[in-house]
């Protein structure tokens, strides 16, 4: 097959890595970047450190409103989806550079295979949960990294074409992690910091969600990183250049002992996350790294897509919204001073993180033909959800009932075209992990 993938940001990069090497096996890809991201530490620095092949055509198309970059986007990326002509367009994750490749893709007849399909975080206030819903619609492969995201596939009437694969930032965290159990790692990493790094003797973070960009949630999490660090254990923030931006004009500030640096490479970015006392983050990758390390892991949002690795961390993941209060309760709790560097010495000297499979579980799908469409629910004259009442649109979740609660098992779309994946675990979660 020839396949057009569309990547753009940081964690897009990162999962065409643990992609690429796979699907290049089988298939011609023509690797195609928009540029949403461009700064070397965001971009640049991640296609040199994992192995990527230099994309085939780059828009440099970063920056601007939501409208602006992903209208230069859509205009951007039609006339080479037209030229190329693929069988398929590879689309990875939430972002507006998804958004740009669905439409332009759809817009061509050209079918979409999703990666990472199914997540929701059931409030459309976020751009993320906007771009996951029409690209999940227009999809023809929809290729779940858990049970929650095919169930959710489900309730929104999407049964055909849905893989459960697993997570391919897991495979890739797999294959690097044993790079970064030795704790002698942060030597060299906290000589390049100019911080002093011990196991367990700092906390990790990044923030970088557009609403913790808004003035007071950049003063309410600064002050719950700020309260967090001590000059015994410092607060290293690897700070989104966006966030940083937003924080200067904001003239909001962290207190001494709270380390603001660049972004960190990839490796860089699980050593300092394994060896820490605790992670503090509103990010989706760093949270699922957090949790597949067994590092605990405080959230700075209200919710998460990411439902399984809150149930397997064992009360290690919570999530705090901006409740410094909660905050430091459960930095005590998670990472008790006396105990905290044994903690952590204990936890990279076992880790035993296994692949998910997802890479060949992909590439596996795409070779089967979904088949048509499922009719669309409101063919039946009845829509399945009823118009959005505000800016906190509910999901097809009604409250307080967990979307996982009746996990259908592995394969759940009960008309799925594909085959089971031959030999691979159905539970796609490390034992004992998060
Ligand atoms: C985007 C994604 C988000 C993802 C994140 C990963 C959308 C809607 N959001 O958010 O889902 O979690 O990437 O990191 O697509 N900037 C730079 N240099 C860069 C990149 C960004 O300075 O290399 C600054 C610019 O001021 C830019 C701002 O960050 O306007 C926001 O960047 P953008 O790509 O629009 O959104 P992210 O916040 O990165
Ligand atoms: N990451 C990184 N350097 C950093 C911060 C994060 O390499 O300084 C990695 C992190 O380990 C994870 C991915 O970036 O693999 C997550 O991407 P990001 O937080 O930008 O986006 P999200 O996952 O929230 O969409």
């Amino acid at each position: 097959m020839k396949i057009v993938s569309i990547v753009g940001t940081r964690p897009q990069l990162i999962k065409a890595a643990a992609l690429q090497p796979v699907l290049r096996t089988r298939h011609e890809e023509i690797f195609v970047d928009t540029g949403q991201h461009w700064d070397e530490s965001m971009a640049g620095a991640f296609l040199a450190e994992l192995g990527l092949a230099r994309p085939d055509r780059r828009l440099g198309l970063g920056g601007g409103t939501h409208a602006d970059q992903t209208a230069a986007m859509l205009t951007g990326l039609e006339p080479i989806l037209a030229a190329e002509a693929p069988d398929a367009v590879r689309v990875y994750g939430d972002t507006n550079s998804t958004l740009a490749g669905v439409l332009a893709a759809a817009k061509l007849g050209i079918p979409v295979a999703h990666v990472e399909a199914g997540l929701r975080s059931f409030d459309r206030r976020m751009p993320e949960e906007v771009n996951r819903v029409v690209a999940d619609h227009l999809a023809t492969w929809l290729l779940a990294p858990t049970r929650t995201a095919v169930e959710n596939l489900r309730a929104e009437g999407i049964t055909r074409g849905v893989t459960l694969v697993g997570d391919l930032m897991q495979d890739l965290a797999s294959r690097v992690s044993a790079e970064v159990r030795d704790p002698s790692v942060l030597e060299g990493i906290g000589e390049r910091l100019g911080v002093s790094l011990t196991p367990g003797g700092y906390v990790f973070a990044t923030v970088h969600r557009q609403e913790n960009r808004e003035a007071a949630a950049m003063a309410a999490w600064a002050a719950i990183l700020s309260g967090a660090a001590s000059p015994h254990r410092p607060v290293i923030v690897a700070l989104h250049p966006g966030t940083r931006a937003a924080m200067g004009r904001a003239r909001i500030s962290c207190g001494p002992d709270v380390a603001i640096v660049e972004p960190q490479g990839y490796r860089t970015s699980l050593a300092l996350q394994l060896h820490a006392a605790a992670v503090i983050t509103d990010s989706g990758g760093v949270q699922r790294e957090a949790a597949w390390l067994g590092v605990p892991c405080l959230v700075l949002r209200e919710s998460t897509e990411w439902l399984e690795a809150v149930d397997d961390s064992a009360g290690r993941m919570v999530i705090i919204g901006l409740d410094r209060t909660k905050a430091a309760t459960e930095l005590t709790r998670l990472a008790p001073v006396p105990e905290v560097a044994r903690l952590a010495r204990e936890r990279a000297a076992t880790l035993d993180l296994p692949s998910t499979g997802a890479a060949h579980a992909i590439v596996t799908a795409l070779e089967q033909s979904p088949g048509p469409q499922a009719p669309c629910p409101q063919s039946s004259g009845e829509s399945p959800h009823p118009q959005s009442p505000g800016p906190q649109a509910p999901g097809p979740q009604a409250p307080g009932e967990s979307p996982h609660a009746q996990s259908p098992g592995p394969q759940s779309s009960g008309e799925s075209p594909h085959p089971k994946l031959p030999g691979k675990s159905r539970d796609l979660r490390p034992e004992g992990a998060g």
